[in-house]
């Protein structure tokens, strides 16, 4: 994506008014001040991060802008946190040290993919503060990603985007974590499937279930107000709802198939049974109503009153699995699937979808429509379908269970400081990144996909 020098001056001055005057300051005395650097050293076996010259705590020095909110920021990303969790008679650890996180921009400096995109641009002198965040055991952890050069000297870990970066960034320490990370498929990254390149990642942050920081597509989907997706809201009733697929997709014939099959269906005109509605650009046929268009056309919104939904990926690729599975499941529509041949152990409940495709339910246009029809004219058989949603949280599928429950919902960066601090524990560990993996190579090979041989070489030998 490239954006004009007017455009980007529009953004950045939007940025910089809506963004409090209070974080500013503290951005600028995070990352810009020469006197402020992040110190890492290594003393007896664990990695501590200090600050070499700490800020004032005083909130007249501080911030004579804002009263409150400066000082709770600052001591949270310059001190160490303290909590008084208590474990079963054992005292637990009540000393967190924060975790400073750095970016490599790469050459082109797209962005990272995650963090921008979905909350704002940040700059250099501007680091990232994600907040919430905890340790597994519920400790405050103040996690910090910074794009400014000194951060790269420091960080204990480096957050490498692969797809926007072909050259692996150095590491100042040995010491240091390299995540690389990524959110799309090897269909369109092909360094994912690259041992070579692979084997140099101390972690891997991806779509892959072997990932040591899994990358999850459920926070695109979060409520605005909560902060969570919540999967299990009941459905629309099966009465109120529209026999038909609903189809909402920008991208019109990607490597998937998904174009083709869409065509399909659409061409079996008055003799299908169930009906296209497409409010996306491919092959439009509705338009948002007045009322839809005012709530932002959310949509799961528009979706959840269909009783099927589109939901193929855009290429096919062993555990690839985005946004749009989650958003049919959530929103209660039955989603028919187009993707990684292992999904049924991805959702939460192996009868939820339909799937398409070798292996799958139907294999072509004709066969899905006369499945859909079948299924949507029988409503006992259709509400087997969203039974998952009131089942018991133990009887769904493992996958959805340890990583979808809102309980344990966290962002993908938080989830990212963690693991530092896992790792604080045992900084000698070496990981296995997902090429290297031979349960996960095995399991991919049976599912068909990644016959292909790879390069296989020692990894950190
Ligand atoms: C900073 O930490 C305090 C105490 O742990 C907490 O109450 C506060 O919400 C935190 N502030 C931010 C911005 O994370
Ligand atoms: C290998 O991948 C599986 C998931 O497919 C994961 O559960 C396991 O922990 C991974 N093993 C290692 C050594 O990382």
């Amino acid at each position: 994506m490239r954006i004009s020098a007017p455009t980007a001056l529009i953004v950045a001055v939007t940025l910089c008014m809506s963004v409090p005057l209070a974080v500013l300051y503290i951005a600028e005395k995070l990352s810009m001040s020469p006197s402020i650097t992040w110190h890492a050293s290594q003393e007896a076996g664990s990695i501590l991060l200090s600050k070499k010259h700490p800020i004032p705590s005083d909130k007249q020095a501080v911030s004579p802008m804002s009263p409150s909110l400066p000082v709770e920021l600052i001591s949270n990303t310059t001190s160490s946190i303290s909590s008084s969790v208590e474990g079963e008679g054992r005292a637990m650890p009540t000393h967190v040290p924060p975790v400073l996180i750095a970016i490599d921009k790469g050459k082109t400096f797209q962005h990272p993919f995650p963090l921008p995109m979905q909350r704002g641009q940040f700059t250099k002198d501007k680091p990232w503060v994600e907040k919430d965040c905890t340790t597994e055991e519920g400790q405050p952890l103040s996690c910090t990603f910074s794009l400014h050069s000194e951060a790269m000297k420091t960080a204990e870990g480096i957050y490498y985007h692969m797809p926007s970066n072909m050259d692996m960034p150095k590491k100042s320490s040995p010491q240091q974590v390299l995540f690389c990370v990524a959110e799309e498929s090897p269909s369109y990254y092909p360094t994912l499937n690259d041992a070579n390149h692979m084997s140099k990642c101390d972690a891997e942050a991806t779509l892959r279930t072997c990932s040591q920081v899994r990358q999850y597509f459920y926070e695109r989907l979060q409520d605005k107000v909560t902060g969570r997706l919540d999967m299990h809201v009941p459905p629309v009733p099966f009465e109120v709802k529209q026999h038909a697929l609903v189809y909402i997709n920008g991208n019109c014939y990607p490597p998937s198939g998904r174009g083709k099959i869409m065509e399909g269906l659409l061409a079996l005109g008055d003799t299908a049974k169930v009906p296209v509605h497409s409010y996306g650009a491919c092959q439009n046929n509705r338009h948002l109503d007045e009322k839809n268009k005012e709530a932002g056309g959310a949509k799961t919104g528009v979706i959840s009153k269909y009783k099927f939904c589109v939901a193929m990926e855009n290429s096919i690729s062993y555990e690839y699995v985005t946004e749009k599975i989650w958003e049919g499941l959530a929103s209660g529509c039955i989603p028919v699937y187009l993707g990684t041949p292992n999904i049924r152990d991805l959702v939460p409940d192996p009868g939820s979808v339909i799937v398409y495709g070798p292996g799958g339910d139907v294999n072509s246009p004709l066969e899905l429509d006369a499945l859909m029809h079948k299924i949507g004219s029988d409503r006992a058989l259709y509400e087997s379908y969203l039974a998952w949603k009131t089942k018991p949280l133990a009887s769904l599928g493992s996958f959805y269970r340890n990583s979808f429950l809102p309980e344990i919902q966290t962002t993908n960066e938080c989830r990212m400081c963690r693991f530092i601090v896992q790792h604080r524990k045992n900084p000698q560990q070496k990981y296995t990144t997902c090429l290297f993996n031979e349960t996960w190579m095995e399991a991919r090979r049976k599912a068909g996909i990644g016959r292909k041989s790879f390069v296989r070489r020692r990894q950190r030998s």
